[in-house]
């Protein structure tokens, strides 16, 4: 869990690039979608295939900007929308041969940098943590929240073991005062006993209060099951996650839907498979020791992949009700 510290790395690096274009094979053509275009990393590599096109999507306005510059040269094979990949089934996907859907979760390196979005611990950050298209901030949500509410943000988006005294002190203190970055990494830093010399005593807050406002356990799981539905008979759809949590769902929704009967027998296609997915590989790929030295922030990267094994679009899954309570605690975030 690295998350909030600015790495002081100065440039953008696609994570496990090599890796995902080899799972995903767009030498072969077919429209694949980038549900975290970010930088385009993707994008431009499987645009550098002749007979590729690429729908992207991305939360951040700000990624519209290099999209722009892409379409100069890609007018006809390639395609930017602004909004969340949860949202992936309000696109007109009907006549696209979708072979791979990826999603590479959580926020870029100039994200980060940017003091107005306030994803790190910097004193000059706003404390805001939108990625684009959000309700309310973490300002909104450190100050009007109720204390048990905060406690169980802390505890089940960041595992911080110290997150009721954490809730506790922000209580007292928003009473005297509006609390904003510097003021909350001090009470973090005040209310924590055990303190940990590797990494900062916000860190686990922090990545809690932007997993909270962007609601990413819910994007996630609905973002995998819209991109379930869309993708063709023998596509790939590829995640890479940062975080136990993460990872978690991912393992889970491959699993089950690899293994468990996931598909009507009233099913009207004729010798339709019964299971939705084929893993062929159950361990994550990771990044090599020559990617992480090249980029730290690499290191907690996983990448799981699964091909879907028909065209049928409804399927069950529990995923949902698996993680049922991660999403009501995103969902305090509605009466903000
Ligand atoms: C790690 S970056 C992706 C980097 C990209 N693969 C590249 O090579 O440039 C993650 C991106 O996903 C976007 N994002 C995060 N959650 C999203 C969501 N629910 N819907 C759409 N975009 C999202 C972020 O705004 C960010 O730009």
């Amino acid at each position: 869990m690295d998350a909030t510290i600015v790495p002081k790395m100065q440039k953008h690096y696609p994570v496990l690039l090599k890796e995902i274009i080899s799972v995903i094979s767009p030498q072969h053509g077919g429209t694949f979608i980038d549900c975290t275009f970010g930088q385009g990393g993707y994008t431009k590599k499987i645009l550098d295939f002749n007979n590729t096109k690429v729908i992207a999507l991305d939360r951040d306005i700000e990624s519209e900007k290099i999209a722009n510059q892409l379409k100069e040269n890609f007018e006809d094979r390639f395609i930017f929308k602004n909004i969340k990949f949860s949202q992936l089934t309000n696109l007109k996907l009907k006549n696209e041969n979708i072979r791979g859907i990826i999603f590479d979760l959580g926020y870029s390196y100039t994200q980060i940098k940017d003091p107005q979005k306030g994803l790190s611990f910097d004193a000059n950050g706003k404390l805001n943590m939108q990625l684009g298209l959000n309700t309310f901030s973490a300002e909104d949500a450190i100050n009007k929240l109720d204390e048990k509410e905060l406690e169980k943000i802390f505890k089940f988006f960041g595992d911080e073991k110290e997150a009721k005294y954490i809730a506790r002190n922000i209580s007292k203190e928003r009473s005297k005062y509006k609390i904003d970055t510097k003021s909350l990494v001090e009470i973090i830093d005040k209310s924590k006993k055990r303190k940990n010399f590797k990494v900062h005593n916000a860190t686990k807050v922090f990545q809690a209060l932007r997993i909270f406002v962007n609601k990413e356990i819910s994007e996630l799981i609905f973002g995998l099951i819209n991109a379930a539905k869309v993708l063709k008979k023998g596509g790939i759809l590829g995640v890479v996650t940062f975080h136990s949590l993460e990872d978690k769902i991912v393992k889970y929704f491959f699993k089950s839907l690899s293994e468990n009967k996931s598909i009507s027998r009233y099913s009207p296609i004729l010798e339709q498979a019964d299971t939705l997915f084929n893993l062929t590989q159950k361990k994550p790929i990771i990044p090599s020791d020559y990617e992480v030295t090249k980029n730290p922030p690499s290191r907690s990267a996983k990448f799981r992949y699964a091909i879907k094994k028909t065209d049928f679009y409804n399927f069950d899954t529990d995923v949902e009700e698996q993680f049922r309570n991660y999403i009501e605690i995103e969902n305090y975030g509605d009466k903000l």
